[in-house]
């Protein structure tokens, strides 16, 4: 692993913070029913890994701000540094929205990852329309490098140099530079980063690279070679653009194989987008997504931390380029975390929604021979619930036959009933009941009902 500034700073903040966040955890766990919130930054900090998010700069006030500010320690530009945006007419440069997000990252004590150097797309009009040998093409990339990287030299953890070389059939992608230059360019764009900036991490990312497939083998071997011929490259970024349910089985695997290359493995732009609209069983499933993604990066040392791109599904990329698809970030359009928010804290060791100031409560409403009807009432005095989740054990054989207003599964004596799409929400002073009928013998004795 390359001894970089920026790892260093990474890594000693880790330490420290670290240290406060599981004082802070043990603390409210004694004097209260669950944890309070703890900032997903500071839980991963205690697990020596990375939270972050892409982010549009002109957002970063107001409530976005707080929580871009609060919950994250690394922020992506998902627009501002790609060649389109910082140099739309040639010799004509616009720095103000990545400045602003460096800024903004030095202000809240956070790292940067710059995106992207290298790339088929985004880039400005006069570059991809213009006409240029193979000389005048590698002076436009070579430069390109050196004022951008060098632009914030020293302030950037890490660049995803290049961005999304491949086919899904793992031949190179054709674009302006693998056309202009062969696959050289690859090499010759890591080099002049690396001039640029030594302490940068440097990384190549894409993306359906995340499970074991040809696209990502052709990766492998790529980081492979490059490694061999001492090239400079530091990490491979798996972009994780997940579709719901399909978190590919491999995901692990695959990052250990990269790390075994002796390169980090960071996943750089992770969401998981459902057919449109959501509703309770799509958002428990996303948290299942979001959870088994957090601990494939958990899991392995050298998966630095994850970047969602965009946690809020109001500055979400997916519903303009996927249409009828969205709701694929932890926080929904009005910045109330979804159960995936809850997942990732839970995968870093913190935990679910604080239910402080809220009850269950469990009554049989009427009972028959075989059958039963019972009720569970949530209600909140002095707290609040954006979603809620039931929990409790049939120690007398009962099973349940069928439940409204809330989405329930029996699994041996266990029941779980999460809420439904319209009645997550409790507010404080509030209320919200769901029902269920069972069966029963013997006895049907009213269970302990967990809140959670
Ligand atoms: C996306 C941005 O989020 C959008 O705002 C923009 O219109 C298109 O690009 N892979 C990448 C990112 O590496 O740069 C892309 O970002 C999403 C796919």
């Amino acid at each position: 692993m390359r001894t970089s500034r920026p790892s260093l700073r990474v890594r000693l903040t880790a330490v420290l913070a670290g240290a406060a966040a599981v004082g802070a955890l043990l603390t409210a766990g004694a004097t209260t029913a669950r944890a309070a919130d703890v900032p997903l930054r500071d839980l991963a900090d205690a697990k020596s890994k990375v939270m972050g998010t892409a982010v549009t700069g002109s957002k970063l006030t107001g409530t976005y701000g707080d929580i871009a500010g609060a919950q994250f320690n690394w922020l992506t530009p998902g627009n501002a540094m790609k060649w389109g945006s910082v140099e739309p007419t040639r010799g004509t440069y616009n720095w103000a929205e990545a400045d602003q997000i460096v800024a903004f990252a030095e202000a809240h004590g956070q790292q940067v990852r710059g995106h992207t150097l290298a790339w088929h797309s985004q880039n400005p009009s006069w570059l991809t329309n213009g006409t240029w040998t193979s000389a005048e093409l590698s002076q436009l990339l070579n430069d390109h490098i050196a004022l951008e990287v060098g632009r914030y030299k020293g302030r950037l953890a890490a660049w995803d140099v290049v961005n999304e070389p491949f086919n899904e059939d793992g031949t190179y992608r054709q674009t302006l530079w693998y056309n202009g230059l062969g696959t050289g360019y690859i090499a010759q764009a890591l080099t002049a980063a690396r001039a640029a900036d030594p302490d940068a991490e440097l990384y190549i990312n894409d993306y359906n690279v995340e499970g074991v497939n040809a696209k990502c083998t052709a990766l492998y071997n790529l980081v492979k070679s490059l490694k061999e011929q001492g090239v400079p490259i530091d990490g491979v970024g798996l972009q994780a653009h997940l579709i719901l349910g399909q978190v590919p089985s491999t995901l692990q695997q695959n990052i250990q194989r990269f790390a075994d290359l002796g390169v980090d493995v960071a996943i750089t732009e992770l969401d998981i987008r459902m057919t449109l609209p959501s509703d309770s069983t799509k958002l428990a499933q996303q948290a299942a997504d979001y959870k088994a993604v957090m601990n494939a990066c958990v899991a392995v040392t050298r998966c630095t931390g994850v970047t969602v791109w965009g946690f809020t599904d109001s500055d979400s990329w997916i519903p303009d380029t996927f249409p009828g698809q969205g709701a694929a970030t932890p926080y929904d359009e009005n910045y109330a975390p979804k159960p995936a928010y809850y997942a990732i804290a839970e995968a870093l060791g913190g935990s679910g929604p604080s239910t402080d100031g809220c009850t269950a409560t469990y009554s049989v409403s009427s009972q028959w021979n075989t059958g039963f009807t019972g009720q569970v009432t949530i209600a909140c005095a002095g707290g609040s619930l954006s979603s809620w989740k039931v929990g409790w054990e049939f120690g007398a054989g009962q099973q349940i036959t069928q439940a409204w207003n809330a989405t329930c599964t029996q699994s041996g004596t266990a029941v779980q009933c999460v809420n439904a799409s319209y009645n997550g929400t409790v507010a404080d002073g509030g209320s919200v009941t769901f029902g269920f009928n069972g069966s029963w013998s013997g006895s049907n004795p009213v269970p302990t009902v967990a809140l959670g």
